[in-house]
């Protein structure tokens, strides 16, 4: 952890140390000169399901992948579980990217598109990684990948290779791979926008789920429906920056700003 992101006036006393998983402060990227993301800040304590809604191209895929430096943000930091990085917009160094990958260890993300690995079983999708890079017996992976398996409701097919799954099935598998590394956070860039809303149910109660275990989830979504359902707090991006964040019962019924009260209504 940086000891410039430590001493800053915002991050002092225990809440700072306590709970929070992941922290965003000011976080800022920019593409070809248009500043994408104007400083985010977030802070998202264990257990905690955030969604984040907003207008097409407002940063929010942008923002979800700086939180595990798939983008390098240009200035602002990061911290998840005990790794934090700080931007300063100097060079992104190699000590930066050894820091990045202790931090993406923490991690599980699950795109729009399930990107499992199509010449691999369902059962291997999930056991490969603790094997290969956390070194676990395969017997000891084996059996993890199949609760993992029995708790998105696929041990039945666990033999299958993934094209011949449905996409609900398949995004529960890619849920169970990122889950077999024992993040602290998952994020979800969109995880049902590419099924049929009878197969995005699938997929959105084995997160509501995950939820009720105690994972920490912060989920991309256009669905407002489990937005609003789900959600501890949701949060309302437009223009690169965080206009709102509440309860979802408040941010739906009785939103702040005026840009939040439009977004809604336009999709609504
Ligand atoms: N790698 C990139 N290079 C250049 N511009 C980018 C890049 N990635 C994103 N952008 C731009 O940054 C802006 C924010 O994109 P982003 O994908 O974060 O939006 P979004 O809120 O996720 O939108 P959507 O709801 O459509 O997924 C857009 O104007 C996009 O064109
Ligand atoms: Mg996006």
């Amino acid at each position: 952890m940086s000891d410039d992101y430590r001493a800053g006036p915002d991050h002092s006393g225990p809440a700072f140390f306590a709970d929070p998983v992941v922290r965003a402060e000011q976080v800022r990227k920019t593409f070809d000169g248009h500043e994408v993301l104007r400083g985010i800040s977030l802070s998202v304590t264990r257990g905690e399901l955030v969604s984040i809604i907003g207008p097409s191209g407002c940063g929010k895929s942008t923002f979800l992948r700086c939180l595990n430096f798939l983008e390098i943000p240009d200035g602002g930091a990061v911290a998840i579980a005990d790794v934090a990085i700080t931007r300063a917009g100097g060079r992104w160094t190699r000590a930066d990217e050894d820091a990045a990958h202790r931090l993406r260890a923490h991690v599980g993300m699950v795109f729009q598109s399930f990107n499992l690995f199509p010449h691999r079983t369902v059962l291997d999708n999930v056991m490969l990684a603790p094997m290969r890079v956390k070194r676990l017996p395969a017997e000891t992976a084996r059996a993890e990948a199949l609760a993992l398996l029995d708790k998105v409701g696929l041990s039945a097919i666990a033999a299958r290779y993934p094209d011949t799954l449905s996409g609900g099935q398949q995004q529960r598998a890619a849920i169970a791979r990122a889950l077999a590394m024992r993040p602290d956070v998952m994020l979800y860039d969109e995880p049902t926008s590419a099924l049929d809303p009878e197969l995005a149910e699938e997929v959105l109660s084995v997160m509501r789920a995950l939820d009720e275990d105690g994972m920490t989830q912060i989920v991309v979504t256009h669905d407002m429906r489990f937005a609003r359902a789900a959600s501890d707090r949701v949060v309302f991006m437009e223009g690169g920056e965080i206009v709102e964040i509440d309860d979802p019962d408040i941010l739906y019924v009785s939103p702040q700003d005026v840009r939040t009260r439009r977004f809604l209504r336009s999709v609504l």
